[in-house]
């Protein structure tokens, strides 16, 4: 569906993509299903798979609540395992996350933004990125607030369904014959974003200045579901062109898109780069 009054809506993006150099890419879960990490609403994402296994939480976003953390980790862990990154190869990025790198080689990206947390924009080459909802490749003792890297071992703990512990503060313990053991567990908590947390500050660095400089938005495989970053479309210059890439309408937005394409993200920038005469390495969707 395109409101820019032409024939053809694919021809109507490929020549805003033309014309553009600050295209602001916004995503999410959509980007990733077709290399085989869920999503988060759709049936069989995430949420369905916590409402199956914890049917007595009264809602599945409780297990990325903060507080709920800080009270019980364990419910969090044990779905980590899905949602840790591999360290290996096994996950490549898609065709879209290729697309992204595209746009940046060719000099039209202004910023990524992606509430992902699979890191999959990094690994197709994606240096303009802002992960909204931080990511796996840091954690914080959530008692001491130590912050490191994700190292091998605490990542094997969570493969193991075990709840990472902080060594600083376990050593500290075992010097200390007076600690009180009644003391907040020394959780290493992966920094990505939960419910009750504040975004990152690249996000808020960030924003406000890219809101004002691009000249157009592409919205891909999300559900625009989560504030602030569903803020975004609404957020951006009158007259500024909104594209939705998506398997479906995005209900909740309050913004109307210029152009929706619906269907496979993958099989949509394909054929947008089959359109555009880009030459990409890894353009076959997984799903075509
Ligand atoms: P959702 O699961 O809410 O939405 C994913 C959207 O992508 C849905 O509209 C799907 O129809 C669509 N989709 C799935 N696969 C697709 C594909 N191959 N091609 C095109 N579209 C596809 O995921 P997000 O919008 O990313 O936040 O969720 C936003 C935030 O909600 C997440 O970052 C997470 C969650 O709660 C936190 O945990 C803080």
């Amino acid at each position: 569906r395109s409101k820019l009054g032409e024939v053809n809506t694919l021809e109507d993006v490929v020549r805003l993509i033309e014309g553009s150099s600050r295209v602001l890419v916004l995503c999410g879960a959509g980007m990733s299903t077709a290399v085989g990490i869920p999503d988060f609403r759709s049936k069989g994402g995430i949420y369905e798979r916590i409402r199956q296994r914890y049917p007595f939480l009264d809602d599945p976003q409780l297990l990325f609540d903060i507080h709920q953390f800080r009270l019980d980790p364990r419910p969090f862990f044990e779905l980590a395992l899905e949602l840790l990154p591999a360290t290996d190869d096994a996950l490549r990025p898609s065709v879209s996350h290729c697309f992204v790198a595209e746009l940046e080689r060719r000099g039209k990206l202004l910023r990524c933004y992606t509430q992902n947390i699979d890191g999959l924009e990094r690994r197709a080459g994606v240096q303009r990125v802002v992960f909204c909802h931080g990511n796996f490749d840091t954690v914080t003792c959530v008692r001491c607030g130590w912050h490191g890297a994700l190292s091998d071992a605490v990542r094997e703990c969570i493969r193991a369904g075990q709840v990472p512990c902080c060594e600083r503060c376990r050593r500290l313990q075992a010097d200390d014959e007076d600690a009180d053991v009644e003391e907040v567990e020394p959780v290493l908590k992966p920094d990505i974003v939960f419910f009750g947390e504040s975004l990152s500050d690249a996000f808020f660095g960030q924003i406000h200045d890219d809101l004002e400089a691009t000249d157009l938005l592409l919205v891909l495989g999300t559900s625009l579901q989560v504030a602030p970053v569903a803020k975004i479309p609404t957020s951006i210059r009158p007259g500024v062109p909104q594209i939705l890439i998506n398997r479906e309408l995005v209900a909740r937005a309050r913004v109307e898109f210029d152009v929706e394409l619906l269907g496979d993200c993958d099989v949509v920038v394909a054929e947008l780069a089959r359109r555009l005469q880009w030459e990409m390495a890894s353009m076959t969707p997984a799903s075509a």
